[in-house]
């Protein structure tokens, strides 16, 4: 059976494409998805995609990723900084987690250099913009 993999994506990047390209780049949310699904046909993965701008909602959809999903692949945005109700949700349900970021936030303000994701996450990828979606399912094919 194909491994089923959750793409999260959290605050302001359903604004990709508009949002600060020089950052973030000029692929929408839609563009990144759709190569995602793609790579994952590829693998043998199958790929649902989520994006929601409320924490909680977020949390909802770990939550429901028990027994659903063999594993979560997130950007959780500015939640990344703050968020220890997403880091709970990601202990409590214990999936293989796979933290991704368009930017490299080591290179930015001090305010993005912390992450509540990273001690659950099995590996974190930041800075390869959309290619790094793609190269955490890989790594998923490998590990699953
Ligand atoms: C981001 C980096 C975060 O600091 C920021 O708040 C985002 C996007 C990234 O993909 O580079 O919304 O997660």
């Amino acid at each position: 059976m194909a491994h089923r993999v959750l793409l999260l994506n959290g605050p302001n990047l359903n604004m990709l494409g508009i949002r600060e390209p020089a950052t973030y780049g000029s692929q929408t949310l839609a563009d990144i998805e759709k190569q995602v699904i793609d790579e994952g046909k590829s693998l043998g993965i199958e790929v649902t995609c989520k994006q929601s701008n409320i924490e909680g909602e977020l949390v909802t959809y770990i939550q429901q990723a028990l027994g659903n999903f063999d594993a979560i692949v997130i950007n959780p945005g500015a939640y990344t900084h703050t968020s220890v109700a997403i880091h709970d949700a990601f202990r409590a349900v214990g999936l293989p987690v796979i933290e991704v970021h368009l930017s490299n936030i080591y290179t930015r303000e001090a305010f993005r250099h912390h992450s509540y994701v990273s001690p659950v996450a099995m590996g974190v990828i930041c800075g390869l913009g959309a290619t790094g979606y793609r190269l955490a399912l890989r790594a998923l094919a490998e590990k699953l």
